[in-house]
């Protein structure tokens, strides 16, 4: 089924690549998988070939992310120190941290700031020593809180691990969405970043909610006339050149909660032929972010979409999760590779 053709079945392909747990394994290799959210990375990494088992504070998300994946997910605050599992051996430990913005140098506040999920994200590498840790975080990470970027790369290295990092973004692994993510890879195996598809087989978002059931009663959210009157005033003066109407022959925009679900200037919403403009519909805001059919949200509406929103996007997690299944199964590195790569990693800044 080629992504150009008219038989190109989006909905079908998330059913075949992410497909809906029958059982629990607990044979296959485990990722612990910290500030989990409803369990995009998850989903990914399970279909990669990984047991999972999530770490959330969120008691909607984490009830998603447990009705739907074969690993369950702890509901609790993360913190330095903890014991998070202890009958299991630990491969590996994935996440998306938050990042609360400041300076480390000087304060070194990281370490105290209870908001900052990184501590215990390291923590948990001293305590497990996994033979691959994996983060995923925004790209502004490279920019605005770039002393802490090289201060966590640092911590990670002085565990004994050669850290790889790069841009990647989703829409060149299946997903229809520009979505740019920073993953830092920590890794005592020789690792290499899932290769991204050619730019021809990129899925629009026509593609992607071609066949999207509305469910019974669930209305749509059309815009008001005064929101109408504030996206014009908001596209006028920020010169916008692209509106913001999701265009059907193209990959969407980045989805984030606050553009699937508020009523800002910039959210993500559809043009009737009759010119009003609605907004996505909770399973339209999981396709854009390749979440098969099968997946269900659990909480009020406003929590679904900060989960969907929040979430790493599966398809992208699980080219992630490939490769780590991958790096897996190779022999570990010497100590001097891992500090030859990491020279390599301070001066070459490789961007894919
Ligand atoms: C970016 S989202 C993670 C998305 C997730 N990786 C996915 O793919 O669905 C970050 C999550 O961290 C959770 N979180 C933030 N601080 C936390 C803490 N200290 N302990 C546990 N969870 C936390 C938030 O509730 C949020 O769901």
């Amino acid at each position: 089924m080629h992504r150009d053709s008219d038989e190109f079945d989006y909905a079908s392909l998330l059913q075949a690549e992410l497909p809906k747990p029958t059982d629990t394994h607990s044979q296959r290799p485990l990722a612990l998988d910290l500030f989990a959210g409803c369990g995009g990375l998850a989903l990914g990494f399970e279909a990669a070939g990984f047991d999972t088992i999530g770490f959330e504070m969120d008691s909607d998300a984490c009830l998603t992310y447990s009705s739907n994946l074969a690993g369950k997910c702890h509901q609790l605050f993360l913190k330095p120190g903890l014991e998070l599992v202890s009958d299991r051996h630990v491969d590996i430990i994935v996440g998306g941290p938050p990042c609360q913005p400041f300076s480390v140098v000087g304060s070194q506040r990281g370490k105290q700031d209870d908001r900052d999920g990184f501590p215990a994200f390291l923590s948990a590498m001293r305590r497990y020593e996994p033979k691959l840790a994996i983060f995923e975080n925004v790209r502004g990470m490279l920019y605005r809180n770039r002393e802490y970027f090289e201060f966590i790369r640092a911590e990670m290295r002085d565990l004994g691990y050669a850290v790889s990092w790069r841009l990647l973004n989703a829409v060149n692994f299946g997903v229809p969405q520009n979505r740019e993510r920073l993953v830092v890879v920590a890794h005592r195996k020789e690792w290499k970043f899932p290769a991204p598809n050619s730019s021809h087989s990129q899925v629009t978002v026509g593609q992607a909610l071609a066949g999207v059931v509305i469910l019974d009663g669930e209305p749509f959210r059309f815009l008001t006339e005064s929101m109408d009157k504030y996206v014009a005033t908001y596209e006028a003066k920020s010169k916008c050149i692209n509106p913001r109407d999701l265009s059907m022959d193209r990959p969407s925009r980045t989805v984030t909660c606050r553009n699937l679900s508020a009523a800002t200037a910039d959210m993500l919403r559809i043009k009737m032929s009759d010119g009003k403009r609605r907004m996505l519909t909770e399973r339209e805001g999981a396709r854009l972010q390749s979440f098969p059919d099968w997946f269900i949200f659990c909480g009020p509406e406003s929590k679904k979409f900060e989960q969907i929103g929040n979430a790493v996007a599966p398809l992208f997690a699980k080219a992630i999760g490939q490769s780590a299944m991958k790096a897996l199964s190779l022999p570990d590195l010497s100590d001097g590779r891992i500090r030859q790569l990491n020279e390599l990693d301070e001066q070459i800044r490789l961007y894919a």
